[in-house]
């Protein structure tokens, strides 16, 4: 592993974003097009809009919307289902035709738009058989709700949710799963103790930030919260060590600058970081500063891909990178009235996309 000098150059083919927020309405139009801006060709789409996406046909409807705001035909968007009492498991054959990749659970009220959130597993067994069956994946938000008589908050509500997950995963040996966001050296742990059906998506923001970052600054407040130095450390080291189980997932998710930005004492900020425009460049950048450039393809792309078998297609354009002195990151994007900051605004990047080569 190494430290890249200016002037290198790196490739990726088709990255993938196997985790992002992509919104509705005008949101949606603003933020769609900087998948591919932030050099992307995949976009695992998450499906917590309000009302959140539970049929086929939402989920068809979205990603209609998706391609047409995205002002692109090269970029492929999946679509995922909201875990709910409203899918039906004998439903569950035909969503792959639909596009359908994969099942989100958020439990209940421990982020954005979660208040349709789980509270128990089990009475999913029927859906996660059939899910088993016919190859969907289930994605896991790995926190329990916070519970101050059992001093759960946000600083342990992922380790304390590790035990749910090894627990689905003997349950369902031919599921596949993946812990998402992971931002604990306890939940590394857990994810390489199970077996090759579990899988984990690691940010580009919790390769960078510590809790000490996210005090006093609401821009870099998301679920799960970034936690303590060993833990960014432990995502650092595995994604050095190229364990193919790790892979990206940004969980980019815009909110507009006054959600960010204006909490009273008796509202709070918007839990989401923004890095979809920025984003290759930022790995690259991140990676690089801890001597893991050269697993930026196979974390932005190949581990992804082959956990989801979803090899890079017809269409597989080749990203150049180039490692220059400070980029400056535009401080942010705005239209039809409204407005979003992405991470690490007006901030110096080292990278940048040099080429595409179709
Ligand atoms: C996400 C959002 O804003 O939709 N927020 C976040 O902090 N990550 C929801 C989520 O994925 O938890
Ligand atoms: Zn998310």
């Amino acid at each position: 592993m190494s430290t890249a000098n200016y002037g290198d150059t790196r490739e990726v083919i088709a990255p993938a974003d196997f985790h992002v927020h992509l919104r509705d309405g005008a949101l949606m139009r603003l933020v769609t097009p900087h998948v591919q801006k932030g050099g992307f060709y995949l976009a695992y789409v998450m499906p917590n809009l309000v009302p959140p996406i539970t049929t086929t046909e939402m989920a068809m409807e979205y990603q209609k919307n998706l391609r047409e705001s995205s002002g692109s035909s090269k970029v492929e968007f999946l679509m995922t289902l909201y875990l709910s009492d409203a899918l039906d498991p004998n439903d569950v054959k035909n969503w792959k035709a639909a596009g359908i990749v994969g099942v989100k659970s958020y439990p209940r009220g421990v982020t954005t738009n979660s208040d349709q959130g789980i509270e128990s597993y089990d009475k999913y067994d029927q859906l996660f058989r059939e899910m088993e069956v016919h190859g969907i994946v289930l994605n896991l938000h790995g926190e329990i709700p916070s519970d101050h008589s059992k001093n759960t908050c946000v600083l342990n509500a992922e380790e304390r949710f590790l035990p749910v997950l090894a627990n689905l995963a003997n349950t369902y040996p031919k599921l596949r799963i993946v812990l998402e966001h992971a931002t604990t050296e306890a939940a590394v742990k857990a994810v390489i103790a199970c077996g090759d059906n579990v899988a984990c998506t690691i940010t580009a923001h919790h390769l960078a930030l510590t809790i000490d970052d996210l005090a006093g600054q609401s821009f870099h407040f998301c679920k799960p919260v970034a936690k303590f130095p060993n833990d960014r450390l432990a995502l650092q080291e595995v994604v050095k060590s190229g364990n193919k189980k790790f892979f990206l997932g940004s969980d980019s998710a815009p909110h507009p600058i006054l959600s960010k930005s204006t909490a009273t004492p008796t509202s709070g900020c918007a839990a989401g970081i923004y890095t979809s425009p920025i984003l290759l460049p930022l790995v690259a950048h991140l990676l690089d500063s801890f001597g893991a450039i050269d697993r930026l393809a196979d974390f932005t792309s190949n581990f992804g891909r082959a956990f989801y078998q979803i090899p890079a297609g017809g269409y597989s354009p080749k990203v150049v990178l180039q490692k220059v002195q400070g980029v400056s990151v535009q401080a942010e994007y705005s239209s039809e009235g409204k407005t979003v900051v992405p991470f690490w605004a007006s901030r110096q990047i080292d990278w940048q996309i040099v080429n595409v080569e179709e």
